[in-house]
């Protein structure tokens, strides 16, 4: 091995090299963080208004995380499913004590596995009650994401996501989002067993259910016998204010995923089942090695128990009023945007007609300017900072916005 220390600059050159090019990082290499604050490897700082896409909820460095993964690390890494180790047990209770409508947990270790066993789970029903394969439909929503894997990517009603992968595998039906009438259509067939959304899209560009719309997905449901599944991966654990992104809109799902945010940063992923469902999936019908892994279990925990906490929720409010207020300010400025959505603290802004397709520029510029923010899409800009963020950082993450935000105006009537 070489004694000359790795340059950052060659670091990057070993992603380009050697990782499978399917990620077109920036050319940062984080090193550490405090707070809604990160660090590269050359000693820039960055507000953080993306939290690794909605993962680090609790800010970065969380005293209490950092003691319950290590106080784990130093007793026990890993059970298998073979035999029980004690914080997955914890947290299938407390996961159950938080959501109404669950009564069981099956712990995974990503988003798109606990929508491939919700897609599995939703299979298993139709066929315990003896319908046949054809009667097995899944609706989902254009616009939406899933995850990656090939049920999960044809769940993803995004043609850019499934090209190349068929042949994909059938019994999804797709629908334009937001529109009751196509969703009244596409179940009037008989042959519907679920209808699996997510509450507020989150890669599709920051769209939220619009105010009725998971009402009348329930009702379509309950009249053709069909499940409700909702993907609360991003939108869950807090982002909008809620624990569960649903509870604003009144409804009881049969099935809920979780993943982002449920680990505050330690990959873990979930689902939450109701009572039409929790005893469908018996002995050897589905299972992970790493699922509810202890260690992914421990941190859990306490990312549960703060996330729910008064003060966070609270803090969501607050800042997500800030922020908005924020932008809205920008946008009286620069006219960059013609739409500010979302809910909570998961913030969409979307450019303007314009500027079409240049979200990556914004992104890049913000970088340069100490700012971490996202895209969702070419088109909007995505802002999902910690839940815990605060005023201090809200307003100097406002603050190079503006400097970024001015650059590309700058660039922009240049080009
Ligand atoms: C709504 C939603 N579902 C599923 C996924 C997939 O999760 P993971 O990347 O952990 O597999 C994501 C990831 O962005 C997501 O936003």
């Amino acid at each position: 091995m070489s004694s000359h220390p790795v340059e950052p600059s060659d670091l990057v050159g070993l992603g380009k090299r050697y990782w499978l090019p399917v990620y077109r990082p920036r050319d940062v290499i984080l090193d550490h963080g405090k707070g809604s604050r990160v660090w590269d490897t050359e000693g820039r700082d960055y507000i953080d208004f993306g939290a690794g896409i909605a993962v680090n909820a609790l800010g970065h460095q969380d005293p209490d995380l950092v003691a319950a993964l290590v106080g784990q690390a130093h007793k026990l890494w890993h059970a298998s499913n073979v035999f029980y180790s004690e914080p997955p047990l914890h947290l299938a209770q407390e996961l159950v004590e938080h959501a109404p409508f669950a009564e069981r947990v099956f712990l995974c270790n990503s988003g798109t596995e606990a929508n491939e066993a919700a897609i599995k789970l939703v299979r298993k029903w139709a066929a315990s009650l003896g319908r046949p394969p054809e009667k097995r439909v899944i609706v989902t929503f254009k616009g939406s994401f899933h995850g990656r894997t090939l049920a999960a990517v044809t769940a993803t009603a995004q043609p850019k996501y499934q090209e190349g992968y068929e042949p994909l595998p059938g019994g999804f039906r797709y629908v334009p989002f937001n529109d009751p009438a196509a969703l009244e259509e596409a179940m009037a067939h008989g042959d519907v067993a679920a209808v699996m959304l997510e509450p507020v899209q989150g890669e599709g560009g920051v769209m939220p259910a619009e105010p009725g719309f998971l009402k009348k997905v329930r009702e379509l449901c309950d009249a053709h016998e069909a499940l409700m599944v909702l993907d609360e991966i991003q939108c869950g654990m807090g982002r909008t204010g809620t624990l569960f992104a649903h509870t604003h809109d009144h409804v009881t799902p049969d099935i809920v995923t979780l993943a982002k945010a449920l680990g505050a940063g330690f990959p873990i992923g979930a689902m939450l089942v109701g009572p039409k469902v929790a005893e469908v999936m018996q002995f050897g019908a589905h299972g992970t090695t790493f699922g509810g892994n202890p260690m992914a279990a421990a941190v859990a925990r306490v990312a549960l128990a703060k996330i729910a906490s008064p003060a966070v929720m609270l803090n969501v409010e607050r800042q997500a009023n800030d922020l908005r207020a924020g932008l809205n300010k920008l946008n009286h400025e620069f006219h960059l945007f013609s739409e500010i959505r979302g809910r909570g603290l998961m913030i969409g802004a979307v450019l303007d007609a314009r500027y079409a397709g240049r979200a990556g520029e914004i992104l890049d510029l913000a970088a340069a300017h100490g700012l971490l923010i996202l895209q969702a899409g070419p088109d909007v800009l995505r802002i999902v900072p910690p839940l815990t963020i605060t005023d201090e950082e809200t307003a100097e993450g406002l603050e190079r916005l503006h400097a970024s935000l001015a650059a590309f105006v700058q660039e922009a009537q240049v080009a």
